[in-house]
């Protein structure tokens, strides 16, 4: 399997993780240095970072659905100061290229993220989470095209760093929302980001199960949705595509990339199998090189 150039990176193989399913700092703590000699990803990618520090989610926080689960972690993170300070030395030492993912809920606040991460060498690329209420509409920002075109226009010239737009499935045309994303400068997309979903306490009640009421679907359940929403935007743009959604074998990976995807992101299945990556890599070397 030839290496893969994506966003000026060249990376040894196109399996990366998906945002907020693999905390490569506690996994350090616990494999030390042979976590890096035996990295399971070709890039690393950050968990979504907001300006202020953010507690995340009352528990519960997780529902297991048939084939896959829904989370409602609510993005806790230490915020871009402490992101700065005391994460990104320590991701900065991974052996691969780093990916910060972030997220604002105002052109303003994704402007201050982008900007702060464009002045850190160790940031090779941003990953903008877009599945956040605008504060004026109140709809996600990456479920409306022009929405996100908004966006776009005053993110773009904060960096020069490869920009990549986390697209939302929960909206009408994703493809849509891919060409406005391509149409205003960003140098790739990726996709899925979970299905909304909510679950009920058992018994009678009707009350809701998780502390945040709706929480994000992923895993195998939703593979499907995930290749559908792929191909659909892979047709529609030019600029490099990341699939994600289920991907728990070299196979699944194998059809992400028949879909167009150019790099496959693994989520879900690294919580069952920490060397998930690694794993999927193999399997899908010896698909593509029989
Ligand atoms: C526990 C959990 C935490 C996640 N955290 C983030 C996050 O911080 N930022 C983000 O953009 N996506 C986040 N995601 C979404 C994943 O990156 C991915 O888009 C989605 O789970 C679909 O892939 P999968 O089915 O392989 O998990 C999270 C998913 C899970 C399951």
């Amino acid at each position: 399997m030839p290496p893969v150039d994506f966003c000026g990176m060249e990376l040894a193989h196109p399996i990366v993780n998906g945002s907020g399913t693999f905390d490569a700092i506690a996994a350090h703590a616990v494999f030390g240095d042979a976590l890096h000699e035996h990295f399971p990803f070709a890039a690393f990618v950050s968990k979504t970072i907001t300006i202020a520090p953010r507690a995340g989610n009352p528990p519960p926080r997780l529902w297991e659905t048939a084939s896959g689960m829904i989370n409602s972690i609510g993005l806790p993170n230490k915020g871009l100061a402490g992101y700065l300070e005391s994460d990104l030395p320590k991701l900065a030492a991974l052996p691969v290229p780093l990916i910060t993912n972030v997220m604002g809920s105002t052109a303003a606040e994704l402007c201050e993220l982008v900007a702060a991460c464009d002045e850190q060498d160790a940031i090779r690329a941003i990953e903008l989470n877009v599945s956040c209420p605008n504060v004026k509409t109140g709809l996600d920002i990456g479920a409306d095209p022009v929405s996100l075109a908004e966006v776009m226009r005053a993110v773009r010239p904060r960096t020069r760093k490869p920009l990549i737009v986390k697209l939302t499935p929960n909206t009408a045309d994703v493809a849509l929302v891919a060409a406005a994303a391509e149409a205003e400068g960003a140098d790739a997309v990726s996709l899925i980001n979970t299905l909304r979903a909510t679950a009920q306490k058992p018994g009678a009640s009707g009350e809701p199960w998780l502390g945040g009421v709706t929480g994000g679907m992923s895993g195998p359940a939703v593979r499907a949705v995930a290749l559908a929403q792929v191909s659909a935007v892979a047709a529609r743009v030019s600029i490099p595509v990341i699939g994600m959604g289920g991907v728990q074998r070299g196979e699944h990976a194998a059809q992400m990339l028949r879909a167009g995807a150019t790099l496959v992101a693994v989520g879900t299945e690294s919580f069952r199998d920490p060397a998930a990556g690694s794993r999927i890599a193999r399997e899908l070397r010896r698909l593509l090189e029989p």
